[in-house]
Parts: C-alpha cells; structure tokens; sequence
C-alpha cells in the first residue's frame, strides 16, 4: 500500500510503535516533553546532518520517521520499550553503531544521513495518513 493511515488513539504518550509504509518500517514516537526537549537543546550544536527538531516534526509530541539507518539499511533498535536507545536516547544500529537522537538526527557512528521523514499529515487529532 502506498498509502496507510495509523490510528494514533492508543498510543500512550511516551510510547512508540512500527508500522509499516511501502515495505518499511516507520517509528511513531508519542514523545514526552523531555524527549522534545532534549532534540531541542541540541539544536544548534554540530552534526553530521544539521537540522532543527522544528523541521522534523509537524506536531512536536509526535515524532514520524522511517526505520531504516541511513548508512547500510539495517532496522536500528529503540522502539521496544526494553532496547538500547543509544547515547542520545533516540535509537541505536547495532550494525555499526550509529547512534540517533530524539530527532531521529544522526550524532555518532557512520550513517551519513538522518532518519527520513517520510510524507505525512494530520488527518485529525489521532488520525495520520502516511505516503
Ligand atoms: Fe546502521 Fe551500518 S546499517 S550503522
């Protein structure tokens, strides 16, 4: 399907969940305020791949980004409530170590490239149309 649309009713602030758009898998990420502004506070410090959390993001407490790492395509970990999250607390690809913050922004390892924002809107509230 190119196009999906994700029920975001249930999703617990704080939580994050996979679905799937075109064969991959997209990270949803209910973020907490501290999530926020941890991406936030970093804003302006160097980075393989500089960009705002502002421009990331269409509404801040909802984090929508593909989870595929940008280096060689391996799913990277975080979305389980028990993984690795890596240094910056975002997700961790545990094929070359690549760490990615709150922002899903590369910070650390060889990944050259943020984690994609796929295209998406805002149907309603907790409604989310993906592609
Ligand atoms: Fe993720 Fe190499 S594929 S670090």
């Amino acid at each position: 399907l190119s196009v999906v649309n994700i029920d975001l009713d249930g999703v617990a602030p704080g939580s994050r969940i996979t679905v799937k758009w075109q064969g991959k898998p997209v990270f949803i990420d209910h973020r907490l305020e501290e999530r926020i502004e941890l991406a936030r506070a970093d804003d302006n410090l160097e980075m393989p791949d500089p960009e705002l959390d502002a421009d990331r993001v269409q509404r801040p407490e909802w984090l929508v980004v593909v989870g595929v790492c940008t280096h060689l395509g391996c799913i990277p970990l975080g979305q389980g409530s028990n993984d690795i999250t890596g240094e910056w607390q975002g997700w961790y690809c545990p094929c070359h170590g690549s760490h990615y913050d709150t922002s899903g922004r590369i910070r650390k390892g060889p990944a050259p490239r943020n984690l994609d924002v796929p295209p998406y809107q805002f149907v309603s509230d907790t409604l989310i149309k993906i592609g």
